[in-house]
């Protein structure tokens, strides 16, 4: 499917490899229209992802593409042809457990010309990688959350644009944690840290640097 972009609105996708619960939180913003951007295209590489199916529950082109039994370049090579179909701007990344490669990232750039975005479940940069969640109630921390960054070709050492905290529960264990930053910080921030970027771009201003220092979104209650 080739789809026009006739009113010259951002395009974004979505990538992600799971359950998707971010991806819904950001789909319902789209579909609301409070997020002035369309969302145009939701991938994921695993099959039977539940990404794919909320995407299609909310309307949006829900597409795999594979990854087993490819390698990384063939499967990178496929997800940048899809990403020119659907003619996409911007990228954000949401439960994608794939590491994107430096080369994906620099022709994503001169492809499509936007930002790539994750999130991640911690304050970063503390905490980056996989179990950041089990790492941050291990320590001890008393303030825990998560962050949405630019992605670079590191594992979660991009700038960040967006954060969010809450206060650890004494009794709450790593998975009770764990809910509480998904629903109470991700869900909320992920699609405030679309609205700041689209505004940012929209006045022309620094997306990230000195001169535009990572914000920090109010969330929740502990
Ligand atoms: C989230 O915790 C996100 O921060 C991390 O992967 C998880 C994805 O969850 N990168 P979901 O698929 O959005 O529910």
């Amino acid at each position: 499917m080739d789809t026009q972009r006739p009113d010259g609105r951002a395009r974004f996708a979505i990538f992600g490899s799971g359950r998707g619960s971010n991806a819904a939180a950001l789909m319902a913003q789209f579909r609301k229209g409070s997020l002035d951007a369309d969302l145009a295209l939701v991938l994921s590489n695993v099959v039977d992802a539940p990404i794919l199916n909320k995407a299609r529950a909310h309307g949006y082109p829900a597409v795999l593409v594979e990854n087993q039994g490819r390698s990384r370049e063939d499967h990178e090579a496929l997800c940048l042809a899809c990403l020119r179909e659907h003619h996409i701007d911007h990228l954000l990344l949401a439960g994608y457990m794939r590491i994107l490669s430096p080369r994906f990232i620099e022709r994503f750039k001169e492809q499509c010309g936007g930002v790539i975005l994750n999130i991640h479940p911690s304050l970063l940069p503390d905490f980056p990688g996989l179990s950041a969640v089990a790492a941050q109630w291990q320590s001890g921390a008393r303030v825990a959350g998560a962050t949405v960054h630019f992605v670079d070709a590191g594992v979660d050492t991009g700038p960040c644009l967006l954060s969010g905290s809450i206060d650890v529960r004494g009794d709450e264990g790593a998975e009770g944690l764990a809910a509480r930053i998904l629903e109470e910080v991700e869900h909320v921030i992920y699609p405030r840290a679309v609205r700041l970027l689209l505004d940012r771009l929209r006045r022309g201003a620094a997306l990230h640097g000195p001169q535009s220092r990572t914000q920090t979104s109010e969330v929740g209650t502990a």
